[in-house]
């Protein structure tokens, strides 16, 4: 299988770029808003079993709506360049997204780096696009000098979600999706915690299900604790990802149809 391929290289792949990547000068930074140079990465994970509790309609691009391809894991949201003391950088050059650069990787992106609704998302200068797209242009653009192209930012990415399995982690200590389990939020950090040696960042939406689970790199690619800030109640759930009964399916994306909710 290709993808199994690829994660093996990427693995591979992954370490010499973590060893080998020398700290670069900073080119060209800002576009508009001035803009210094970012601190830490976060790789952002999404629960799919909570991303499409409340989706109301299906197309071809929304990964809710093809239960049969989505992996049962979380899935990728986005890489993010962050400042240490807060906020993070965006738009931070004006390349655009070219599905061309990284069509070699798409097979792995469509299953890991699914979209979870219809309609394309703004991303920069007002434009408008893709899931993947928004992911680039809004938060890629900003890796400079650790990533300097949009090939290096999704390929860097999915070599990360392949070396840091978190649904394995939670998986070890018995957190699996289940709509009647409840497990205590400090488990779920200790299970990330003994795997990778570093605390996580949690999300939350109603009733504790977990949204985001969030690993922090630094600018290596080493795993560092997270910002300690909790959003989450004491006792969290991992809902199953139920097949979608009423969506009716629409045969493309509706370009007009905005997403409202901050897809940060
Ligand atoms: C989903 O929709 C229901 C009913 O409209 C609402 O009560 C709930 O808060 C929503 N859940 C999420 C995760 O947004
Ligand atoms: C981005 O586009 C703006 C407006 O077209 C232009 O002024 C600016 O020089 C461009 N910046 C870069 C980094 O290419
Ligand atoms: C992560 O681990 C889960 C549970 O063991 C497994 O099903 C899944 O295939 C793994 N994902 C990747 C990308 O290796």
């Amino acid at each position: 299988m290709a993808s199994f391929t690829f994660k093996a290289a990427a693995q591979v792949v992954f370490m010499v770029l973590a060893v080998t990547l020398p700290p670069q000068a900073v080119e060209g930074l800002t576009v508009g808003k001035e803009q210094r140079e970012f601190d830490y990465f976060v790789l952002a994970l999404q629960w799919p079993g909570s991303s499409c509790r409340n989706v109301s309609m299906c197309c071809p691009t929304n990964g809710c709506c093809h239960r049969a391809e989505l992996p049962a894991e979380f899935t990728i949201h986005g890489l993010w360049p962050q400042y240490q003391d807060k906020g993070w950088p965006s738009c931070c050059t004006n390349e655009t997204f070219n599905e061309n650069e990284v069509s070699s990787l798409f097979e792995d992106l469509e299953r890991y780096w699914p979209s979870y609704r219809c309609g394309l998302v703004s991303s920069c200068s007002n434009r408008k696009g893709s899931f993947w797209a928004h992911q680039y242009e809004k938060h890629g653009t900003c890796g400079s000098p650790v990533i300097l192209h949009q090939y290096d930012y999704f390929f860097t990415t999915l070599a990360l979600f392949f070396n840091y399995n978190v649904t394995e982690a939670l998986e070890e200590a018995d957190i699996i999706a289940s709509d009647t389990k409840k497990y205590g939020i400090e488990d779920v950090f200790r299970a990330v915690r003994s795997a990778f040696k570093a605390n996580p960042k949690i999300t939350c939406g109603k009733k504790g299900i977990i949204k985001e689970l969030r690993l922090c790199f630094d600018k290596e690619f080493q795993l560092i604790d997270c910002d300690a800030t909790k959003s989450c109640p004491k006792f969290v759930s991992l809902p199953e990802f139920h097949e979608l009964s009423k969506p009716a399916m629409v045969k493309r994306a509706i370009p007009r149809m905005i997403d409202v909710e901050a897809i940060m």
